[in-house]
């Protein structure tokens, strides 16, 4: 075992605290609710915890609007029930990342109502981004930024007809990260919860603090969301990085092993790497082999990107196939059987690669992408703001099914049934409608399984805690044969090998994986003669 700080090669997974587990019957998820599945999240094998925010917010986009960083939303609990959690976590061995949203704070938070009622040019409104509109009577917004949920990224106050930037919902006013104020607040907020025990931060936005002073116009020649190109005047300028160089000071000062990890859609590996350096983030989320399509070259192109890049700064890589953001592997890769197929053997492809790994809650049961909630169901401002054209991330933050036969599906305290009547005294429907054909998905049904995405994630992870983890990815030269351009091969050390065969044909191992070598995992049945069918994935052990 290495001594490594446990973010180089950790397993974290991510709970979205609203969809995971419901203690007082509301329908909506708490953290006392994950307090008490924290015994699941062991047994699976996690190493650390992300949640997803928390904190006291009007909801308009998931709790990605704080209106108080100091706190936790009645509706999630209280900050007893955040450090009774934290105490459990701890004591089984799991570390807590708490989400950080720095780029824009809720239009509720005391700074955002002060700003509103002080006049144009006063301290207040200088923490945000207002400014005069163009045009005759200032009508039209300062530039044409776009907002990442559609739309113009300005709203006009009706006080004095001054303009806001809000880069996310009109609710998400952004913050002016030039402005001192702001940043020794979030040193204080920083320090408010490292004080409580947390062990690492997720940044959101971590590329978008930064504004170009003159805010120009974009005038189409950048795209607002995605990968951020060079000189873009809002995404991935120079000057954010000065942010992380003080918070990785105050992470320090703590003397003990906090992590960043930093959500950042930049350009390309280089550019991210350059918030790996050494006074700067830990880790951040790697979205390149998020978006990657199920393709051998494409994937072993990402792979070798990733690490090279990184490691020019010492840092780890980190592979993530899901999160609340995004539509589910499950269903991205094809949905249905090969859906399933294809994200098992991506699991296994995610979990043997060096560095480290994040497991969004529900993809260890195989969930899909749920495509079919009723229009009055959805919640995700994208929905309402793009008129209807984007239905939204609600599909992928569907409540987890946990035992039983019918919706709740366990989500809410054991004695509820379906839909009960009183909400807040117990049995209300869970916040997003669970399709009724989760039966066969729950935890319980799948934990009896040996053949269910549950155990074979339980099993992978048991296997990787014994994977050497600062050993190098080595390639293996192809499976020999038709198919053989469709298989992705390589060793960590020279005890264990992975072989992924992404095509619709069996193969054979490649001939380096040796006679000798052991199966360790596949993720499906392999041929009596030893070859790999198509989707599928094999870990081997012995040597080569
Ligand atoms: C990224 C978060 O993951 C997403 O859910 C949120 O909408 C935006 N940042 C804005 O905070």
């Amino acid at each position: 075992m290495s001594d490594a700080p446990w973010w180089r090669r950790a397993v974290i997974y991510q709970v979205y605290v609203r969809s995971f587990a419901d203690s007082d019957g509301d329908g909506i998820g708490d953290l006392p609710g994950v307090r008490s599945r924290l015994g699941y999240i062991a047994d699976l094998g996690g190493d650390a915890i992300w949640l997803n925010p928390f904190y006291p917010s009007p909801q308009a986009d998931g709790g990605y609007d704080v209106a108080d960083y100091r706190g936790v939303d009645p509706m999630f609990g209280s900050l007893a029930d955040f450090d009774a959690l934290t105490d459990d976590a701890h004591r089984l061995g799991l570390r807590v990342i708490v989400d950080l949203v720095p780029n824009h704070t809720s239009s509720e938070h005391p700074w955002f109502r002060a700003a509103l009622a002080a006049p144009p040019g006063s301290a207040e409104r200088a923490r945000y981004i207002f400014r005069d509109g163009l045009g005759p009577g200032g009508d039209l917004p300062p530039n044409d930024w776009q907002s990442v949920f559609g739309g113009p990224a300005w709203t006009r106050v009706t006080v004095d007809g001054r303009w806001y930037l809000h880069l996310f919902a009109p609710e998400q006013p952004d913050l002016d990260w030039t402005n001192d104020e702001v940043g020794d607040e979030f040193e204080s907020i920083l320090r408010f919860w490292l004080d409580r025990g947390v062990d690492g931060f997720r940044i959101d936005v971590a590329h978008g603090l930064a504004k170009d002073p003159a805010l120009p116009d974009i005038a189409g020649g950048h795209p607002t969301s995605g990968p951020a190109p060079a000189g873009h005047p809002h995404w991935d300028r120079d000057d954010v990085h000065e942010v992380y160089r003080r918070w990785r000071r105050v992470a320090d000062s703590y003397g003990r092993d906090v992590a960043f990890v930093g959500e950042a859609w930049v350009d390309s590996p280089v550019q991210l790497a350059r918030y790996l350096r050494p006074d700067e983030l830990h880790t951040a989320f790697n979205f390149d082999f998020l978006l990657a399509p199920w393709d051998a070259a494409r994937l072993r192109s990402v792979i070798d990107a990733s690490i090279e890049a990184l490691a020019g700064e010492g840092a780890p890589p980190t592979w993530v196939l899901s999160n609340h953001d995004v539509v589910r592997h499950v269903t991205r890769y094809g949905g249905g059987d090969i859906g399933l197929r294809r994200a098992r053997a991506a699991a296994l492809l995610m979990l043997a690669l060096p560095g480290s790994a994040y497991v969004y809650q529900g993809e260890e049961l195989g969930l899909p992408q749920v495509t079919d909630l009723p229009d009055e169901a959805l919640q995700d401002p994208t929905f309402l703001r793009t008129g209807g054209a984007d239905r939204g991330r609600d599909g992928c933050r569907v409540p987890l099914p946990w035992s039983g036969d019918a919706p709740p599906f366990g989500f809410g305290p054991p004695d509820l049934g379906v839909g009960g009547a009183v909400p807040g005294v117990g049995g209300a429907d869970p916040w997003l409608p669970q399709p009724a054909g989760w039966a066969g998905l729950t935890a319980e049904r799948q934990a009896s399984d040996p053949r269910s995405m549950l155990s074979l994630y339980r099993q992978a992870l048991r296997l990787r805690k014994a994977l050497p983890g600062d050993s190098p990815l080595a390639w293996m030269a192809a499976s020999s044969g038709p198919g053989g351009d469709a298989v992705l091969a390589f060793r960590r050390g020279p005890g264990f090998a992975c072989v992924v065969n992404l095509g619709d044909e069996p193969v054979d191992p490649p001939a380096d994986v040796g006679p000798d070598a052991r199966v360790l995992l596949a993720s499906g049945p392999l041929g009596d003669d030893g070859r790999i069918p198509g989707s599928t994935a094999v870990w081997y052990g012995g040597e080569g």
